[in-house]
């Protein structure tokens, strides 16, 4: 069924070539899915190559999300609000398009994985770069009352809600000020403080009886958060691998037309990696 790979750098620990394979068996079809890595300024001639050479389909993580957006020829909705790409496919005539699974996939794996219906809840996003992008605009779609951006850097969060564009369900607001915001019932951790190994300064205030926290990454770098989470008395903290999978999910049925069952993917996994 062709040949696939993730780009990125470092990308040597992806798992997303055991959960593309991992569905690939549940069809009996044969794929091969490597890791290619890349660095920034080699990112786009490499993946014009691997098309070249017959690939069918990339996904993208980080560094290059921003890069590969910008190299297609063709972008879903999805991509361009987030302004990013975790997904590239070639087209006829050497064109690529461009997708954007993040944010389904995370709302996916809150609503159906873990049975929380979002509708109403009021949402804490923090940070404001491609991750938090990627996501911010599925939330809303997904119901939550309002969506309290707080970025380090403030600017960021206001070109985010300016993006967004519906100032009634979602503002900014300052990281100095977040002892004084009251409780929320969904906080998202979409900064890269714990993938670059920093904590946050995080006030126990915001973790509402009924709060939900999510850490976008997975693995060692989402720990920090979670054990806040716990602590803080959160009802549920998640970490990202059941995104992770979500998105995957949605890339292969873009790829195969076919619909994987997530399930037996996220238990194998997440007894070694959650
Ligand atoms: P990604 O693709 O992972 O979102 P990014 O676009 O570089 O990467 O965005 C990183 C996000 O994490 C930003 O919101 C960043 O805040 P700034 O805009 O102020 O840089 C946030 N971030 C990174 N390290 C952080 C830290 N130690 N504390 C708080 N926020 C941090």
């Amino acid at each position: 069924a062709g040949q696939f790979a993730v780009f990125g750098h470092p990308i040597s620990h992806s798992l997303s070539p055991r959960i593309h394979q991992a569905f690939a068996r549940q069809f009996g079809l044969e794929l091969s899915y490597q890791t290619i890595d890349a660095a920034p300024a080699a990112f786009a001639s490499a993946v014009r190559e691997f098309f070249a050479q017959g690939g069918a389909g990339a996904n993208v993580t980080l560094p290059h999300k921003t890069a590969a957006f910008e190299m297609a020829d063709v972008r879903s909705e999805a991509a361009v609000r987030a302004g990013t790409a975790n997904v590239l496919t070639p087209l006829p005539g050497g064109r690529i398009a461009a997708h954007n699974t993040d944010g389904a996939g995370l709302v996916r794996d809150i609503t159906e994985r873990h049975s929380v219906d979002l509708r109403g809840h009021t949402a804490l996003l923090l940070g404001a770069g491609g991750a938090a992008r990627g996501v911010a605009w599925s939330l809303l779609d997904a119901g939550v009352h309002t969506l309290t951006i707080v970025n380090r850097t403030p600017e960021t969060a206001d070109a985010l809600a300016d993006a967004i564009g519906d100032p009634a369900r979602a503002h900014t607001r300052y990281w100095e000020d977040l002892a004084d915001l009251g409780a929320f019932d969904l906080i998202v951790n979409a900064t890269s403080a714990g993938v670059l190994g920093k904590s946050l300064d995080l006030p126990f205030a915001v973790v509402g009886n009924r709060a939900l926290c999510y850490d976008l990454s997975y693995g060692a770098a989402a720990t920090g958060f979670l054990a806040w989470a716990r602590t803080a008395g959160a009802r549920y903290a998640f970490d990202g691998l059941g995104m992770l999978i979500e998105t995957a999910a949605d890339t292969f049925e873009l790829w195969h037309d076919k619909r994987p069952d997530t399930d037996p993917v996220y238990a194998e996994l997440h007894q070694q990696y959650g």
